[in-house]
């Protein structure tokens, strides 16, 4: 609510408002007079009397109306004091443009501008920022030269230098914006709040997002959940791994760019990997609904972009499908007999404007079709114009349900018919590949909305967290954050994980009891909280299946580990059961991340997660649905469905285990990170081998 005031505001002043011609104080005064707001101006200056011909105030306690919004550009050691000014007057929304603060270490003063926005209830967006630049209030309240070309995308950036650098572009590209936003620290106001604001903003479609770090990771997401709206977000900064620890698998595989694209994609943010794709992703997104099937007609006069767009759809995952034969026969009315009505639907360099809006007409009126994507070639015997208007009329009239994207190639004729039919609302690019790249969002954005409602996650009841919970209190007790495998196998099995059934035993005798109870043959491991690279300590004993060959295994992995490390404690061996042969390696694993906090990982084990990292993340708590995504993502998924003849692996077993073990992870935030490494996966079932949990 509160940011009502900054996207409608009725009255801005700006606190620094400067005479001194090209000054920051002085732009952002005549930024909001030049873009012609009709609202109350307000400049705040104690030396002056008037700024570009308004009246100015000495401080905000002078200024005879109502302040929505105010605008800071003081110096840092001005900053403070002015906005306490600010904060007395009833200002609802701060937007500190100055620097200063936590960008050079001075964290301390952010702290206090947000502690006096508490005090006042004042909103701050900032500090650091260039400005905020909003179309339909007509407010360029920004050292950006102007505003933005109009239109329904709202960009929130963490960068301002790049803002500004976008905004002169947005008239290059016709890129149609509403607000855009620089909030740099975010000291207060974070991209989810605006996010929130931005989705109940009748100005905006679509929301993007210039994204270098989230403080908090669950709040953003919580906010595109909430969101009726697309949001396109561009990350930069590549991974932080000092933050992570590496003892685990899952912590050495988990950089902060894998972890975030997987909970963007989780959450259903459209992902951008460069300026560009940010706004050819946010244009189809803010213009057109979504794609709600992977039947795309693509209509072209040329074969070459024909094949250009045919090749982009596979890597935009929307390949492109053979048409029913009675629309193939429908598309061939539209086309000599030289041209080719399959998908791409190739009606040569003639086609003209009856041709193209017949052919999308059909294509768009067929229950076939979920969407188009139409190619236009510039030709001397076509006109690029007429043919736009055959292409609108035919979306139009096919009632304007179903995505159509648009690629123009040529020159300026075909730029100017593209333009047009971006100011008509229809996506336009001069790139097939940009043109695909839209309806490859929008179909992304089609599954994520049709499986949005059937994906929550419910907990299971019959897990055992008591159990779980004392293990912890021991293991603290005992002054050890790394469990032993018996603890954390346990762990495993309270929470409804199978486990290769294992036994303790102190001694060889003890080991013979356990393995003639579990049956053979069985694996021998030595049990020691100081020993976790077991393999490493000549540890592990493997097909062991007499009396004979425990006795002696249980005494040479005990030797060896004394060996290995003189001074480890050592409880004594574990007896497992040796996993049936036949079985399918693959690794879970879970990481708490700095931005998402619990994550899980699954990916094939062996050289796949050593060598290639097959491997794949989530934000939990995950359900089986969204776990049977994670396994059909991995570059190996056509192992766990059965290649070569094998039997198809146990899938919903896989996803099961994985929703437990996200349970597991969400119910003890103190788990750092934990691996099932590597667990055994068979025609039906699994079974977890080995296991690491380390506590925070
Ligand atoms: N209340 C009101 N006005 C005040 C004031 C106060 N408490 N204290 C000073 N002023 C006035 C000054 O008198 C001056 O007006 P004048 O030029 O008419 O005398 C005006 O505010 C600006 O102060 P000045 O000292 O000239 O500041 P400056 O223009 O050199 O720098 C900033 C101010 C905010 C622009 C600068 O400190 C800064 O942070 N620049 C970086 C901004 C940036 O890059 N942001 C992030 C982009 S990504």
């Amino acid at each position: 609510m509160k940011l009502q005031a900054l996207f409608q505001p009725r009255s801005i002043a700006v606190i620094g408002a400067s005479r001194r011609e090209g000054s920051i104080g002085y732009m952002v005064v005549k930024g909001i007079i030049d873009s012609k707001f009709e609202g109350a101006i307000y400049p705040i200056n104690p030396k002056a009397d008037e700024i570009l011909g308004i009246k100015a105030y000495p401080t905000m306690q002078d200024v005879p109306g109502e302040v929505d919004l105010a605008m800071l550009t003081v110096p840092v050691n001005a900053a403070l004091e002015a906005s306490e000014d600010a904060g007395r007057k009833g200002t609802k929304v701060l937007a500190v443009i100055t620097s200063g603060f936590g960008e050079v270490g001075r964290r301390d003063l952010e702290e206090q501008l947000v502690e006096i926005g508490q005090r006042y209830g004042m909103a701050i967006v900032g500090p650091n920022i260039v400005g905020i630049l909003n179309n339909p209030a007509k407010a360029n309240a920004s050292f950006s030269p102007y505003l933005p070309y109009p239109g329904s995308i709202a960009l929130v950036s963490q960068s301002g230098a790049l803002l500004i650098a976008l905004d002169g572009m947005t008239w290059i590209d016709k890129i149609g914006i509403s607000h855009m936003i620089s909030i740099g620290n975010m000291a207060d106001l974070d991209m989810a709040d605006f996010i929130d604001a931005l989705n109940e903003d009748p100005n905006t479609a679509a929301i993007s997002l210039y994204v270098e770090g989230l403080k908090d990771g669950r709040k953003f997401l919580d906010a595109v959940k909430r969101s009726a709206k697309p949001v396109i977000a561009l990350k930069a900064g590549t991974s932080k791994r000092g933050e992570l620890a590496t003892a685990s698998h899952t912590g050495s595989l988990a950089g902060s760019t894998k972890v975030y694209s997987a909970a963007f994609k989780q959450f259903g943010v459209t992902i951008a990997k460069h300026l560009d794709e940010l706004f050819v992703r946010s244009i189809a997104l803010s213009m057109m609904k979504p794609l709600m099937g992977d039947n795309i007609a693509v209509i072209t006069n040329g074969g070459g972009a024909g094949v250009l767009a045919t090749d982009a759809a596979e890597r935009y995952g929307i390949p492109l499908l053979d048409p029913p034969q009675e629309l193939k026969d429908l598309f061939a009315q539209w086309m000599p007999a030289f041209g080719s009505p399959r998908n791409p639907v190739d009606m040569t360099g003639m086609a003209a404007r009856r041709e193209y809006k017949g052919a999308v007409l059909d294509a768009l009126k067929h229950p076939w079709t979920d969407g188009a994507a139409v190619l236009y070639c510039e030709t001397a015997v076509t006109d690029p114009q007429d043919i736009a208007e055959g292409i609108y009329e035919a979306y139009q009239e096919a009632g304007a349900t179903k995505p159509v994207v648009v690629s123009y190639l040529g020159g300026e004729r075909a730029l100017k018919a593209s333009e047009w039919m971006k100011s008509k609302g229809v996506p336009a690019y001069f790139d097939p590949d940009q043109a695909m790249s839209a309806l490859g969002c929008l179909r992304d954005y089609g599954r994520y909305q049709a499986h949005r409602e059937t994906s929550t996650f419910m907990p299971f009841d019959d897990v055992n967290p008591v159990k779980v919970g004392e293990i912890f209190a021991k293991a603290r007790s005992e002054g050890r954050l790394d469990l032993s495998e018996n603890e954390g196998d346990a762990v495993f099995q309270a929470y409804g994980l199978p486990v290769a059934p294992f036994r303790l035993a102190e001694d060889a005798e003890q080991a013979v009891e356990a393995a003639n109870a579990i049956g053979y043959p069985v694996v021998v491991k030595i049990a020691s909280p100081d020993i976790l690279h077991k393999t490493e300590a000549k540890g592990v004993k493997v097909g062991l299946s007499n009396v004979e060959e425990v006795r002696q295994a249980t005494a040479e992995v005990i030797a060896n580990a004394k060996t290995y490390k003189a001074n480890a404690k050592i409880d004594g061996v574990l007896v497992q059961k040796m996993a049936p042969k036949g079985g399918t390696e693959v690794i879970f694993g879970a990481i708490k991340d700095s931005t998402f906090q619990q994550t899980v990982m699954f990916g094939l084990g062996g050289i796949f997660v050593e060598v290639l990292k097959d491997v794949t993340f989530r934000v939990a708590p995950v359900s089986p649905q969204e776990a049977r995504k994670m396994i059909a993502e991995i570059a190996a998924y056509p192992i766990i469905k059965g290649a070569r003849g094998q039997k198809p692996r146990d899938e919903a077993a896989l996803a099961e285990a994985l929703s437990r073990l996200s349970q597991l992870v969400v119910d003890f935030p103190e788990i750092k990170e934990l691996d099932a490494n590597p667990v055994m996966v068979y025609e039906d079932g699994l079974l977890i081998v080995d296991s690491v949990i380390k506590l925070q």
